[in-house]
């Protein structure tokens, strides 16, 4: 079983690592460079970062594979390219092992430009070069002036008496303009954005694949667009473009209190198509030439959902010669000064298909339940008469008696409607709302529901899957699947909290404590970069970071552990990518939010504004004092921007950070911690994030973690972390020899603990350790929400603890990897995948008998330092070698239970014959 399981993973980790990646199939031991990146994206079309940075990865496992230089061509044209020259930029020759970030530094690109690149790599031996296929990118429009188009939107008339509630419960705009071409054409764009959500459509043809577009961003401060390859889509004659238009967060509901319009009042469309033809170029824009009308979305919401009625369609609407009936000029204000921004990362797409596990009827209704809790939709077929009425409506959970359970979506009513217009087999699949949920309540279905005729679209930010962890504790599996839906489900345009409940807010505690595992899970650089432009967006004058980006609803100043997380984003980001520029764009907004709780509280403990301070957010059986954990946080705060001073080279900052932090550690000591190493309040959370922000000296340590683990112990093996502190505590655990009961706490099936939510059929990850309780059913349905990944932050454990699979700050984005497992827990085995920035790295241990063998994969011009469960070094064999005799692997030192390795690049197997137990 377990060895199925692990080829299994073994296989799916790698067929996701190496797909859809230029060139990246090509099995080569060779230093061929494959999978190349513009920007972490794969030919990104329309970006509008002038000096982007380039990366590529080596297919190889072979030990020792490095590459000693490369040398990169960037072209007009793919032609020029296979000439072997670089018009724009040629590189030269760079002996250097790097192969990631590598920035662009030949001639400016202007509007609408490609590069086409290609990367030359020269291995260890000097033998080379090997080539990478071309790739791309292009840029977007960069200039203000480059648009020309005017924010249009249905004139008021066609949008009916405004709504009393919110105008997305108004029928959706469709916008369209013909013009006709009479040349060839040879390329042709389209830059488009929305105040709300857009559908793009040409000639009859929806546009891309992108969902939610144009995603979530402070609409007053940054607009994003999309860009689109159309060329395809336009002829010679008559043409239409055209869009659908959403509410969205602009003007639908957002948060909860029933929040509307919280950007603006009715959605609107700025598109700009650029046609080049052999002669010259034609630009057709967002203008008063437009018109507009209504069709068959006679209302859509976020939370609410959307009511489709079929025999309101336009059909042909966005086709050469449809009918102008109903139809009229739509209203074109100015472009306004709001900055336009190409969207940098993935779209929001349908990314998976899900059967319906079964189908129940109750009464007049079925209930469909898709075996998983997902964020999405359904496609809905149904054949019926003319005005047949079918009401969707979408809960995570059911009540004892089967039925919806509601309650706990608050004022999201998460509900679509569908008319049919007798026509045949009808299709409905909507367009401007998701829901959470699991099941599905069909009621008003003409005749008999079947699994074929409801599908469920599973809607997220499409990121790559980079990480797979799995161990002989089915428990452990469920959880880290359980993890990695609560992370497709909230990733969603921003990082959510939940995508259920009339919230669905960028919570910056959530994101912070997540990042890390998000970062195993799946390629989110790209998607964080995109953040964080959020979060520094919603930055005060004062310099507070808040509590929510987009800063809506939640207005206030972040709480401890809230604000925090816009230094530690970047921070995980930077180890996990190497990603420097981040660094560099947020270290002003970093330092002002320290500088602003520096000058709000003087003597160093958080005392003042705290704002919301929701404390040790959701902590069971145990309270956390809150100045506490402000002060903690302030101090990892400090030590962390004192660690990115460095990074980039502004050594003034981080001496002064350094003293500073090691002052408000001081003071924390002085305000919180007994002689004797206990922490005030005496809580797991307090001790966890004593010993994990590095605030004790280095004396108290060993009291401070015997403590925490008594209290685990004392309490059955249970946690009471909240939100603040439940990432720290199994790392807390372990880094300080209490193993097993980090074990015990994350093998835990009794309330509280994971395994209790899974036990009680969770398929992602809980809100709350008490969302439900065979004692008292479910909790206060005001906040109870059933996909919330912040508890999901254990998953970091998982792969860094358990499987052993780090980085070294000092060399971060895998560049050297610390490997160091720590087996325990009566597992097994464990093992975790990761494809890193720099390829694919591994790290995965058995227990066979009295024997444990250590498998070990580093990326070619990676190294790594590999900790090996032993208490000799001398019972440590590779490959059936004494390890220190192995290639590629140098003895370093012998520690009391591990026997340490330098290895380079390349797969590994350790085996030891009598580990320490
Ligand atoms: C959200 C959380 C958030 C919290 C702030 C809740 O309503 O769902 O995830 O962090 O508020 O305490």
């Amino acid at each position: 079983m377990s060895d199925r399981v692990r080829r299994d993973t073994k296989q799916t980790v790698r067929g996701e690592m190496l797909m859809n990646a230029t060139g990246a199939d090509r099995a080569t031991d060779d230093l061929t460079p494959v999978d190349p990146r513009c920007e972490y994206l794969v030919n990104p079309l329309g970006i509008d970062v002038q000096r982007p940075r380039l990366s590529w990865v080596f297919p190889t496992e072979r030990r020792g594979a490095r590459q000693s230089g490369y040398q990169i061509l960037v072209a007009r044209t793919p032609e020029t390219l296979a000439a072997g020259q670089g018009d724009l930029w040629d590189s030269g020759r760079v002996e250097a092992s790097t192969s990631v970030h590598v920035v662009y530094d030949g001639r400016e690109l202007r509007s609408g430009e490609r590069a086409w690149w290609q990367v030359r790599a020269w291995d260890e031996l000097g033998q080379g070069p090997f080539e990478s296929l071309p790739a791309w990118w292009e840029i977007g429009l960069m200039e203000p002036d480059d648009w020309t188009g005017r924010w249009i939107s249905l004139p008021a008339a066609l949008h009916g008496a405004p709504s009393d509630q919110s105008p997305s419960l108004s029928p959706c705009p469709y916008l369209r303009t013909t013009f006709t071409l009479s040349r060839p054409v040879t390329r042709a764009r389209l830059y488009a954005t929305a105040r709300g959500l857009y559908e793009a459509h040409l000639n009859g043809q929806r546009i891309g694949d992108a969902v939610l577009a144009p995603g979530w961003t402070d609409y007053s401060t940054r607009n994003q667009y999309q860009t689109y390859d159309v060329t395809d889509l336009l002829h010679q004659g008559s043409n239409v473009l055209g869009a659908i238009l959403g509410a969205g967060w602009y003007c639908g509901r957002v948060g909860f209190l029933g929040a509307h319009s919280n950007y603006g009042l009715v959605p609107e469309l700025l598109a700009q198509l650029v046609i080049e033809h052999p002669d010259g170029v034609v630009t057709i824009v967002t203008d008063d030439s437009w018109e507009g009308a209504t069709g068959s979305i006679l209302a859509d919401d976020l939370l609410m959902g959307e009511t489709y009625d079929a025999r309101a369609e336009l059909p042909g609407w966005d086709l050469p010669g449809a009918s102008g009936d109903g139809w009229s000029a739509v209203r074109a204000g100015d472009r306004g000064q709001t900055p336009l921004v190409a969207d940098r990362a993935e779209p929001v797409r349908v990314v998976e298909e899900i059967v319906p596990r079964s189908l129940t009827a109750r009464g007049d209704h079925v209930i469909v339940d898709m075996g998983q809790l997902m964020t999405g939709w359904v496609r809905l077929r149904a054949e019926g008469p003319a005005g047949t009425r079918i009401q969707l409506r979408f809960a995570e959970v059911l009540n004892p008696d089967g039925s919806l359970y509601t309650e706990n979506l608050r004022g999201a009513a998460q509900t679509d409607v569908v008319i049919l217009r007798g026509a045949g087999d009808e299709l409905f699949e909507p367009r401007f709302t998701f829901h959470g949920f699991r099941y599905v309540e069909v009621s008003g279905y003409p005749d008999a529901l079947t699994s074929e005729r409801i599908t469920g679209r599973v809607v997220e930010s499409a990121t790559e899957r980079t990480g797979a962890f799995a161990c002989s504790s089915d428990m452990l599996n469920q959880l880290q699947r359980n993890i990695v839906w609560g992370q497709r489900g909230n990733f969603l345009s921003i990082p959510t909290d939940c995508p259920q409940r009339d919230e669905r807010l960028g919570w910056l505690a959530d994101a912070q404590i997540f990042a890390r595992t998000a970062c195993f899970n799946a390629g989110v650089a790209a998607f964080f970069t995109k953040w964080l432009n959020d979060v520094a967006d919603a930055q005060s004058a004062d310099g507070a970071f808040p509590d929510v980006a987009p800063r809506l609803v939640d207005l206030a100043d972040g709480a401890p552990a809230w604000g925090d997380g816009g230094v530690i984003v970047p921070w995980i980001l930077y180890l996990c990518y190497g990603d420097r520029r981040l660094i560099e764009a947020h270290y002003g907004g970093m330092a002002r939010w320290l500088a602003y709780l520096e000058r709000h509280n003087p003597d160093l403990l958080w005392k003042n504004r705290r704002n919301n301070d929701f404390g040790d957010w959701l902590a069971v059986g145990a309270e956390t004092p809150k100045e506490l954990i402000g002060t903690a946080f302030f101090a990892a705060d400090a030590r962390l921007l004192a660690r990115m001073a460095r990074i980039i080279d502004r050594v003034g900052d981080a001496e002064r950070y350094e003293a500073l932090a090691d002052r408000i550690a001081a003071a924390f000591v002085k305000a919180y911690v007994a002689p004797d190493g206990r922490v005030q309040g005496e809580t797991q959370t307090g001790y966890a994030l004593a010993l994990q922000m590095d605030l004790l000296p280095a004396a108290l340590r060993p009291a401070a973690a015997r403590y925490l683990a008594e209290d685990v112990e004392r309490r059955g093996g249970h946690l009471t972390t909240g939100f603040v502190g439940v990432s720290h505590l199994c790392p807390a655990l372990t880094e300080t020899g209490h193993v097993e009961t980090a074990y015990r706490v994350a093998l835990g099936e009794s309330y509280p603990s994971w395994g209790y939510m899974i036990q009680h059929g969770a398929t992602t990850i809980w809100e709350r350790w008490d969302g439900w309780t065979d004692e008292r059913g479910f909790q206060d349905p005001r906040m109870n929400s059933f996909n919330h990944y912040a508890f999901g932050s254990i998953g970091d454990w998982l792969y860094r603890y358990v499987a052993g699979l780090d980085v070294d700050p000092e060399r971060p984005g895998y560049e050297h990897v610390v490997i160091r497992p720590y087996p325990g827990g009566g597992l097994s085995w464990a093992r975790a995948e990761y494809r890193s920035v720099r390829g694919p790295v591994a790290s995965g241990w058995k227990i066979e008998g009295e024997a444990l063998t250590l498998e070990v994969t580093i990326p070619p011009s990676s190294s790594a330092t590999v900790f090996v469960p032993a208490t000799d070094a001398a019972t440590v064999t590779e490959g059936g070698r004494p390890a220190t005799e192995a290639d590629h692997v140098r003895f370093l030192q012998q520690e009391a239970d591990r026997a340490v390795f330098a290895v380079d690049s390349g797969s590994y197997a350790f085996q030891v014959s009598a580990p320490p137990s």
